[in-house]
């Protein structure tokens, strides 16, 4: 991408020489205010070395020749001048340099404010880090009532809603974060995730969800790129949320969890403290995990053995007792306890509950070990 916006002065040539016309909102795109020009400049001593924070500028070389360099921060580009019947447009956060003047050089600026000094920004480093200090990125959206501290920073493009941004906070760009969401201290959102998603239910046999606008994160959570987290949820502090990760309504999700990468967890579902849920794992609706569980990849857990009969009383996910670890692949189907400390192997499947410290394998799976073997 180029940095050069060149712009046609109106010009008349005749034989009597050449005439050249600049007016404000027709070649020149801003209510000029100030206008002024450089010469007897040395070939040797470059000037410029500032960008300004609003000022917008066009220079036009009406005699001679120089070079002129912008940088946006990304893309640094060397521009001759020696057209007099057209303007350099150099706007507000461009660095920019001239240099390379010929003797007869004549550089005249167009500019659209008085001269203000606080409007400069003089020191390279200052502007190096410009997007950084910007704390909330000018096309993000934020509602009006949105408390954000004044700390935390707001990526391009992401929009607030009347939400609660904690100190510390970094939310990327493209996020969004809906009306009565409430990040704590240091949470850091990654890009596209949605925050408060509103639970909708799908087709004929549809629950109706009841569900608050309200969605809590803790301190120090961590909400991976492209995750959906719906209303209602509370996710406990140091909490790491997976890359693609979907988290629905009615969830407790306990401190210092990892739920990894495209876990999927539904509705009114229960997560102790210090639980690991690893990648593209499904828990169910109505399922309780307690505290110190391993649920390997790919596993899947079901609530319904009355497939498609609706949502009464019956739908009943597992409860997966503290301690207890799920081998990848396994299977668990509803209403089934996991027994403290139990292991379910591999691919098993279990249809019946485990007991405490036991190690069930196959399919069905059955007990190959108790807790005293
Ligand atoms: C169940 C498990 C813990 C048993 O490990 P182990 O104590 O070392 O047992 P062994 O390998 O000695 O196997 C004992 C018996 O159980 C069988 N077995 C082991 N794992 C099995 C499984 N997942 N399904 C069915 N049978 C299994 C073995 O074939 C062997 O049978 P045999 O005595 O007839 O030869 C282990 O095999 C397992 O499934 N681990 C889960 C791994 C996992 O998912 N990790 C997730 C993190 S990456």
């Amino acid at each position: 991408m180029t940095l050069a916006k060149w712009i046609d002065l109106k010009a008349v040539s005749d034989p009597r020489g050449l005439l050249v016309v600049a007016e404000a909102g027709r070649q020149i795109p801003f209510d000029i205010r100030r206008v002024y020009f450089m010469r007897d400049l040395k070939v040797d001593e470059p000037r410029g070395f500032h960008a300004h924070k609003a000022l917008e500028q066009v220079a036009v070389c009406v005699a001679g020749s120089c070079s002129i360099i912008l940088d946006d921060g990304t893309t640094r580009e060397e521009l001759r001048c020696e057209d007099p019947t057209k303007g350099l447009y150099v706007g507000p956060t461009i660095w920019h340099e001239m240099q390379d003047f010929s003797p007869d050089c004549v550089l005249l600026m167009f500019a659209s404010a008085e001269y203000d000094e606080a409007d400069y920004i003089r020191d390279m480093s200052e502007f190096k880090g410009k997007d950084e200090l910007m704390s909330i990125h000018p096309t993000a959206i934020v509602a009006d009532g949105a408390n954000v501290s004044p700390d935390a920073k707001i990526g391009a493009y992401a929009v607030i809603g009347k939400a609660e941004i904690g100190s510390g906070c970094v939310i990327h760009p493209h996020v969004v974060i809906e009306d009565g969401c409430i990040l704590g201290e240091r949470v850091e959102v990654f890009p596209s995730a949605y925050i408060g998603k509103e639970p909708k239910g799908a087709g004929a046999i549809a629950r109706q969800p009841e569900f608050e606008r309200r969605l809590v994160i803790g301190n120090d959570c961590s909400v991976g790129p492209g995750s959906t987290l719906y209303y209602d949820t509370n996710i406990g502090p140091s909490t790491l949320i997976g890359d693609g990760a979907s988290i629905r309504e009615k969830c407790r999700i306990g401190r210092e969890c990892i739920i990894s990468r495209f876990v999927t967890i539904n509705y009114n579902t229960v997560v102790g403290d210090r639980t690991k849920i690893m990648d593209n794992t499904h828990i169910t609706g109505n399922a309780i995990i307690g505290n110190d569980v391993f649920i390997s990849v790919l596993v899947g857990t079901a609530n319904d053995n009355l497939v498609r009969a609706g949502y009464g009383d019956h739908v009943r996910g597992p409860i997966i007792e503290d301690g207890a670890v799920i081998g990848v692949g396994a299977t668990i189907l509803p209403g089934v306890v996991i027994g403290k400390k139990a292991t379910v192997a591999a691919g098993a499947v279990a249809t019946k509950n485990v007991e405490e410290g036991a190690l069930v394998a196959g399919m069905p799976a059955r007990q190959i070990r108790s807790a005293s073997e």
